[in-house]
């Protein structure tokens, strides 16, 4: 037994060497996974945006509390790191019009002056989706599908009403979101059934006549995958052949912290080799475990009983995964750094693990880890490495 806790001991100090001894560096995969701190231990005073200003703009989707500033910390962090911003929800329909005609422009006008106020960009989000629309856009007064003509003239005045009112605001729009199924084809959504394939067409037409100097961009999840994004880019290509305008293609990257990285790289091959630019645009690493692999993605509707086996870390996540998570943030920049010509922006999925959505989705209650900014605001310790990724990728271009 002696003998036993002798040997216990001594493991034990062998592991603590480990970790306290390696020294570590920026650039190491292996000297980080030894790092013991899960924070900057001092704050990070160089910003993200400026670090990687001289390869693509660095984003963030901003929510009410960071807009009105009654989350001041969150709100800090955007004006020091972040370039150009998203709104998380107040520019989807059910929060621009929902009702027919009655447009509530109260957060997105909030965030319009916030971006003048303290100098950002913005990027729209979005016109069309299947998603947060109300249903009242499809129907008629009896619950009934309204016609093709009737859901054209709404789209049409939806997008008119948004794009002309931030028309000077707006750098690039989500013009239409989420329209592909997993295999490439088009969902089956209710814009598709009312209006027909066409109604990614005429989105799109809209929106090139409504912000005809705002970027245009085609949106969707799971674009790693290679069936789903050669369907984006058909789709892309189809829209050039008639005339239409479309500058880029938006890749969610709702991922987990073992990112698809050989399957990402390809799908962005593809994208260049059929010309069109590439938006990282909803960027965040899941720690936590799926429930069901097959539905990996970004399907809002999924809402999963809450189970404690997929919520191991409620009191603070264990430095394996965590460590996990700073190599795939460290990974996935290195390889977006690679293709820098060909990516205008990348966008953060919320500022801090405090208000991600994956802590509701998909399933609720849970507390995960995703981003770069932990529930106290603080930048996670690998926030200084991605900076000094940038600067050293700047020093040698
Ligand atoms: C999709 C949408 C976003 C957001 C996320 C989850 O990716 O494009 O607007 O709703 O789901 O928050």
């Amino acid at each position: 037994m002696r003998k036993f806790t002798f040997l216990s001991l001594m493991m034990v100090l062998a592991v603590v060497c480990i970790f306290a001894c390696t020294p570590s560096t920026s650039s190491s995969t292996d000297a980080r996974e030894n790092k013991s701190t899960k924070q900057s231990k001092e704050p990070v005073t160089r910003a993200l945006a400026a670090a990687y200003s001289p390869f693509f703009s660095f984003g963030v989707a901003v929510n009410r509390n960071h807009v009105t500033q009654e989350d001041n910390p969150g709100a800090n962090i955007v004006q020091q790191h972040f370039s150009v911003l998203t709104a998380e929800n107040d520019m989807k329909w059910e929060s621009i019009q929902p009702s027919e005609k009655r447009f509530t422009f109260k957060g997105s006008d909030a965030l319009v002056s916030f971006a003048e106020k303290y100098d950002k960009e913005l990027i729209g989000h979005v016109f069309v989706w299947h998603q947060q629309t109300p249903d009242w856009v499809f129907e008629d007064e009896e619950g009934n599908f309204v016609s093709r003509e009737v859901l054209l003239q709404r789209m049409r005045d939806h997008i008119f009403t948004l794009a002309g009112r931030y028309e000077n605001a707006i750098k690039g729009w989500d013009v239409v979101n989420e329209a592909l199924n997993e295999d490439g084809s088009l969902r089956k959504s209710k814009w598709q059934q009312i209006i027909g394939d066409d109604f990614i067409e005429k989105a799109f037409e809209y929106a090139a006549e409504a912000a005809p100097n705002a970027a245009l961009y085609y949106n969707d999840y799971n674009l790693f995958k290679a069936e789903k994004m050669d369907g984006a880019i058909a789709l892309a290509k189809r829209l050039k052949a008639k005339g239409i305008r479309i500058d880029g293609i938006g890749i969610q990257a709702h991922y987990s912290n073992e990112p698809p990285l050989e399957e990402l790289e390809q799908s962005i091959q593809k994208v260049i080799n059929a010309g069109f630019k590439i938006m990282i645009t909803e960027l965040d690493l899941t720690v936590l475990k799926f429930p069901d692999e097959d539905k990996v993605g970004a399907d809002i509707t999924l809402d999963f009983a809450f189970q404690e086996e997929y919520d191991p870390y409620k009191n603070g996540i264990s430095e394996a995964s965590h460590q996990k998570l700073a190599t795939a943030y460290i990974d996935l920049f290195r390889l977006f750094l690679k293709y820098h010509e060909h990516i205008d922006r990348v966008t953060l999925w919320g500022v801090s693990d405090k208000d991600t959505w994956r802590n509701y989705w998909p399933m609720k209650g849970r507390t995960d880890y995703p981003l770069l900014f932990d529930r106290k605001h603080q930048a996670k310790d690998f926030v200084d490495d991605l900076i000094a990724l940038a600067e050293s990728a700047n020093k040698i271009n």
